[in-house]
């Protein structure tokens, strides 16, 4: 986003000001501005997501492929919704366990649930959702 920096002053209590530091430090954040710039940033997004515009995000799993039936849903469900995946990335972790990167695109909710029918399969053993913006 290129647009002109703005200045404004914020009162609060003292003691919430204490803990926010106290959290900014230990998210390695170099001053206070970054920070307010990353929450109001991460709280837009989950905006655009709750409004159910066109999203980009990504879905992460780790599963065992020696599980055939589980591996068979995964890719059902993927093709149930191929209109909301850009790609996907397979990686052979070891002997027993795969991990799968499905970049998504599209309507915030259909997504959502593509990621709750992934998570809720047995056996997958983990799975991560990230949710990304253009930045407006
Ligand atoms: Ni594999």
């Amino acid at each position: 986003m290129n647009s002109k920096l703005v200045r404004f002053g914020v009162s609060l209590e003292e003691e919430l000001l204490m803990r926010f530091d106290r959290l900014i430090r230990q998210r390695k954040y170099t001053n206070r501005s970054e920070a307010i710039r990353d929450m109001i940033r991460e709280e837009l997004i989950k905006k655009e997501w709750a409004d159910n515009r066109e999203v980009t995000g990504a879905i992460t799993l780790v599963y065992d492929h020696h599980a055939k039936v589980l591996v068979t849903k995964v890719l059902d469900i993927q093709h149930d919704y191929h209109t909301c995946i850009q790609s996907s990335q397979h990686i052979h972790l070891d002997h027993h366990n795969c991990f799968e990167i499905i970049v998504t695109r599209g309507n915030a909710k259909i997504i959502e649930e593509l990621y709750r029918k992934l998570k809720s399969i047995k056996s997958v053993k983990h799975a991560g959702f990230m949710m990304a913006t253009k930045g407006r």
